[in-house]
């Protein structure tokens, strides 16, 4: 079965490209408000992150097929010693854009393999009282859901070719809200500068909530992991990115490179970019100036 995927360039706070209810599953990781290192400083206040997980939210309810599921990969964010709840807010203001809350799964990274594991230090270098602030290895993966699934819509073909392992889900605990999986190792060439989440997550995610054939939808696309394994699994994508300097790094993860063609399986890949207008794409070079607050 050939696939299709379409690469937005653009910002996904509007998804003009996408019709009403054409997308079956919704799987992404929006920006941290003002991570230290990926997003320091890009936003100018909580409320102003709010406002962009709001029109992400209503944009995302609007493209969505009744029945079915959108899976925020998602975390609380300690900025400047404030612990932000960004988890809460976003299940609120996803129930609010009119999505039912579901499930949350907790993502639960090994230890020793953090990104920033810096913060336990303080209290080694200052063992007293008021100094404690722990290493994080837990991120969320909250799953709401657009009214109710009908199940007798699928065809017995499509259902079966869609069929989960059961030991796959067994062996590896799909079955719990606890999941352990390695993230994206510091060092990693193609998701550099980008934080990207390991292509277990939108594996599990899109096995477990979408069919083959289905088309699924990545707003916040990063490196592209979420197309790779749509494509991987047999469905279609739309994977919507702000920087467009990301092109390559996409088209390489995919595999859509020049020297792959004809060796596609008679997948498609289609790059929109918008240049211009409220919603369109920006560089780095223009992310920088902005957290440096050059620009507005
Ligand atoms: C947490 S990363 C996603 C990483 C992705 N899951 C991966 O595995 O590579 C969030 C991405 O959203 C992009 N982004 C931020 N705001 C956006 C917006 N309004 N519209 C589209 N993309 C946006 C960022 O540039 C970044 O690449």
């Amino acid at each position: 079965m050939a696939t299709y995927h379409k690469l937005i360039f653009g910002n996904c706070m509007n998804m003009e490209e996408i019709e009403n209810e054409s997308v079956h599953l919704i799987v992404t990781s929006p920006p941290y408000f003002n991570a230290p290192f990926d997003y320091e400083g890009l936003f100018i206040n909580y409320d102003q992150y709010l406002g962009v997980l709001n029109n992400f939210a209503k944009e995302s309810y609007r493209v969505l097929q009744e029945g079915r599921i959108i899976a925020l990969n998602i975390d609380d964010m300690l900025v400047d010693g404030q612990k932000y709840p960004i988890v809460a807010d976003a299940i609120k203001i996803l129930q609010k854009a009119g999505f039912r809350y579901r499930d949350k799964i907790i993502w639960k990274k090994p230890n020793g393999y953090l990104r920033i594991s810096k913060r336990s230090g303080v209290i080694l270098q200052n063992p007293f009282p008021m100094y404690f602030y722990p290493d994080n290895l837990l991120e969320s993966i909250v799953i709401l859901q657009k009214g109710k699934f009908d199940y007798r819509s699928i065809s017995n073909e499509i259902r079966n070719l869609s069929r989960i392992d059961k030991d796959e889900i067994q062996d590896n605990g799909w079955y719990k809200t606890l999941w352990e999986m390695t993230n994206v190792l510091p060092g990693s060439v193609l998701e550099k500068n980008v934080a990207a989440f390991p292509e277990q997550l939108p594996y599990r995610i899109i096995k477990l909530y979408s069919y083959v054939g289905e088309t699924v939808l990545d707003p916040f696309l990063g490196s592209g992991t979420t197309m790779k394994v749509a494509r991987n699994l047999k469905r279609n994508s739309i994977g919507i990115e702000i920087i467009q300097d990301l092109e390559n790094v996409i088209i390489k993860k995919v595999g859509f490179e020049k020297d792959c063609e004809g060796k596609n399986d008679g997948d498609k890949f289609e790059i929109i970019k918008r240049s211009i207008g409220k919603f369109k794409s920006v560089t780095i070079n223009y992310i920088q100036k902005k957290k440096s607050k050059d620009i507005n």
